[in-house]
């Protein structure tokens, strides 16, 4: 398999400014909150990933994985900054970001005291397969396509480093914390559940701050829901890589393409610029 090592960047300057639409995302409210909900969740929750892996980090001897762990801390901080000057956007159209953090905050900081850390670090490997299926598969299909190129760009990004260091909250979880099957995929069973209804949440807290009337957002969630997780819809191609971490001997590293994101790194390598490296992989054939 074509394991890529894990390369420590600072967040680039995606050039967020005044000028970026409120829905970046096609013009479509739905779809832009969508994302935009999930951008909210990033800081706290990157957090919680961070202090997840981080309570193990005294017990790693293998220097690999050391090392592995600093480049998998370095590039969710990074992200945390990312999506925060992002999140700034949408404060500025009126969106209590402050309250959802808190929320999740208050949440994410619960179950840190109260569950095992081997389960936080569970939650953890189940959430970064999450986000790595998603950009293996999204950067392929490239779904933001549409959407305004910064946005494009900070997501591209993202999904690059989430395929990076997808196998080192899941390693650390087999080898150090040593935890079992049935603590797996039970916090894979609860995430599945969890994220997407926070999320929802989030987004429909949005949609009626941005002005939609009940029966507006009634018709948003039925064309949207269709779009999501209809037979056609974003969630349906994830479906095979999502079921394979319920297999006893999976491994982040058996599966996922790696195309999108060596032409990413190439570009972004030679150019130094997101925005341009987003782009390369608008050519590639679906
Ligand atoms: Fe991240
Ligand atoms: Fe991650």
């Amino acid at each position: 398999m074509d394991i890529p090592n894990i390369i420590q960047r600072k967040a680039p300057d995606f050039g967020f400014d005044d000028s970026l639409p409120k829905y970046w995302f096609a013009g479509d409210p739905f779809k832009t909150r969508f994302f935009d909900a999930m951008s909210t969740m990033f800081p706290e929750g990157e957090k919680y990933f961070i202090r997840s892996v981080r309570a193990y980090r005294e017990q790693i001897t293998d220097p690999d994985m050391k090392q592995a762990v600093s480049d998998f801390i370095y590039q969710e901080a990074q992200h945390s900054i990312a999506h925060g000057l992002f999140n700034d956007r949408l404060k500025a159209q009126g969106i209590n970001v402050d309250k959802f953090e808190q929320a999740m905050r208050g949440y994410l900081n619960f179950v840190s005291k109260y569950l095992p850390a081997s389960v936080n670090l569970a939650n953890t490997a189940a959430a970064e397969h999450m986000t790595a299926i998603i950009s293996h598969i999204w950067t392929r299909d490239d779904i933001q396509r549409d959407s305004d190129p910064r946005m494009r760009a900070l997501l591209y990004w993202h999904g690059v480093e989430e395929i990076e260091h997808k196998a080192v909250a899941f390693d650390v979880l087999q080898q150090v914390a040593k935890a079992g099957y049935l603590t797996r995929i039970l916090t894979m069973a609860y995430e599945t559940v969890s994220f997407p209804l926070s999320v929802h949440l989030f987004m429909d807290e949005m949609l009626r701050v941005d002005g939609f009337s009940g029966w507006e957002r009634t018709r948003m969630w039925a064309n949207g829901l269709r779009w999501l997780y209809g037979p056609q819809g974003l969630m349906h191609s994830l479906l095979p890589s999502y079921l394979s971490y319920y297999r006893p001997d999976f491994h982040p590293w058996q599966e996922g393409q790696m195309e999108t994101y060596h032409q990413w790194r190439q570009a972004y390598e030679s150019t130094g610029n997101a925005i341009a490296a987003a782009d390369m992989g608008k050519s590639l054939p679906h």
